[in-house]
């Protein structure tokens, strides 16, 4: 930031040289107070007093991936979207091993195979045998690491399938919360609730991940074996993992930033509404479709990751605000999306999911589309729906962050006004997000600030709402 003192300011600073002591301190002041506050954001402290340092950082987790020789060569791609060499830590566990190229093993975690498992039942009719090796995943990543690392050093155990991916630093900010030397289990449930009715609405499902604590994965992986024996009736790896973690008198901690995704097809109208709470995992990338159109699965990963990668804590976070000369409501999914709708719509509706994807489980059931946050309709006919723009390219600027998002042409129509339909492009201007451990999250607030060339672009700046401020069009 370029500060250039007006010629009679030079003029007073040549005259008394104090005084130009005093402005320089000033304006190093400014300087570092604009600078530094804002980009010493990073750290996440635990609130409570812990005998070790008290920031807990990706460096801390250790993974546990399950993944098979069938799926890995394929799912290794989701992997590369998040796994950070050099600062994650974990292992890959396979049922049988394959050959590995050299270039694989430096960006990617090694490869370990499990544990032969014969000898524990398995009577679930129609599932598959491969859950107690899921389940003892939980074990022999603790047992492959214990002794190898200072206590402290790894703070939480976190588990995932090979199509979970993470977002680390949300996933380390959320874990912060709590202190890691008590007993604890963290993770989220299905979105489904025939999905939690079937298999249990206590239990952390397997796919979104979850994360241990180190005393609590201690003590699995000590009784674990013991738990597999009696257990052997029950459908999935994450379900065993529950019932030991029962057994101990452990109950979850349910954080809705994991994400299981019990879902199919697009997954628009769920990522738009994403809940207060930090973006943690998705899960099932094969069961949806790409995330942004024109790319493909990875590719699309990739393009959120940019997101993530500026600003972790606000990737998803949904902003409403109105365009009250044109009589338009604005809802922004941060790093993703923006939607333009005609008129007035209130907050809570938009806080409702569009329903564009379709339930986990096929066929009528009166359960399978019931899902355990709010929906609504998402139109069939493309001249009721919204405007929509997706993530194109973002950068810091000054202390902000632009992020422009472009026009789906997918779903346009020529009935809408002509001040929508000739939008294009809309940039939105973001502090970066931070929260310090132990403040409560509140929406922010954000201005439709002007339009530029003929309504083409649309400028949107996120703020912190005002105290008192409400969102909504009329706020008499
Ligand atoms: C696992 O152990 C059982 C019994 O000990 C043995 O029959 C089986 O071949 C082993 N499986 C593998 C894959 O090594
Ligand atoms: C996705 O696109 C990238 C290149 O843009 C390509 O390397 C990759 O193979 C594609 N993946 C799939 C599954 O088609
Ligand atoms: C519907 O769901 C219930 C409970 O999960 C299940 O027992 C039943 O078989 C399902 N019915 C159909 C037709 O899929």
């Amino acid at each position: 930031m370029p500060v250039s003192p007006s010629p009679r300011l030079r003029q007073a600073l040549t005259i008394f040289p104090r005084l130009r002591t005093v402005f320089l301190v000033a304006i190093s002041l400014i300087i570092y107070l604009l600078v530094f506050r804002r980009s010493s954001s990073a750290p996440f402290t635990t609130s409570t007093s812990s005998s070790i340092t008290s920031t807990t950082s990706p460096s801390h987790l250790l993974f546990g991936i399950s993944s098979s020789a069938r799926t890995w060569p394929r799912r290794r791609n989701y992997l590369r979207a998040w796994w950070r060499p050099g600062i994650t830590r974990g292992l890959v566990f396979l049922d049988s091993l394959l050959p590995t190229s050299p270039d694989d093993d430096r960006s990617l975690p090694s490869l370990r195979l499990s544990a032969n498992t014969s000898r524990f039942p398995y009577s679930f009719n129609g599932g598959q045998r491969s859950a107690i090796r899921g389940a003892r995943v939980a074990k022999e990543i603790f047992d492959a690491f214990d002794g190898k690392f200072e206590y402290g050093d790894v703070r939480w155990i976190v588990i995932g399938d090979d199509d979970t991916v993470f977002f680390l630093e949300n996933l380390a900010g959320t874990l912060a919360k709590y202190d890691w030397e008590e007993l604890y289990y963290v993770g989220s449930l299905s979105e489904s609730a025939e999905q939690n009715g079937i298999h249990s609405f206590d239990m952390a499902f397997g796919g979104g991940g979850f994360a241990i604590s180190y005393p609590l994965a201690k003590i699995l992986s000590r009784v674990m074996d013991s738990c597999l024996m009696r257990y052997g009736h029950l459908f999935g790896s994450d379900a065993r993992v529950f019932a030991c973690s029962a057994e101990l008198g452990v109950g979850l901690t349910r954080e809705p930033g994991f994400h299981q995704v019990d879902l199919r097809g697009d997954l628009f109208g769920f990522l738009s509404t994403h809940p207060l709470q930090p973006l943690v995992s998705l899960h099932h990338i094969d069961f949806v479709n790409p995330l942004f159109p024109g790319k493909n699965h990875s590719e699309s990963l990739i393009h959120l990751s940019k997101a993530t990668n500026i600003d972790p804590e606000r990737i998803l976070q949904q902003t409403v605000c109105y365009d009250r000369n044109n009589f338009r409501t604005v809802s922004v999914s941060w790093g993703f999306s923006v939607q333009v709708f005609e008129g007035n719509k209130l907050l809570t509706d938009l806080m409702a999911s569009q329903k564009t994807f379709r339930p986990w489980k096929r066929g009528r059931n009166s359960t399978s589309g019931i899902y355990m946050f709010n929906t609504r309709e998402f139109p069939r006919d493309p001249c009721k729906r919204p405007a929509i723009f997706f993530l194109e390219r973002l950068f810091p600027f000054m202390n902000s962050i632009v992020s422009i998002y472009g026009r789906d042409v997918s779903g346009n129509c020529p009935g809408i006004p002509i001040s929508t339909r000739r939008l294009q492009q809309i940039t939105v201007n973001s502090e970066k997000y931070y929260l310090k451990i132990g403040k409560v999250r509140r929406r922010h607030c954000c201005d439709v600030v002007d339009s530029f060339n003929d309504n083409t672009v649309m400028n949107i700046n996120i703020r912190r709402c005002e105290d008192g401020e409400l969102i909504a069009m009329q706020r008499q």
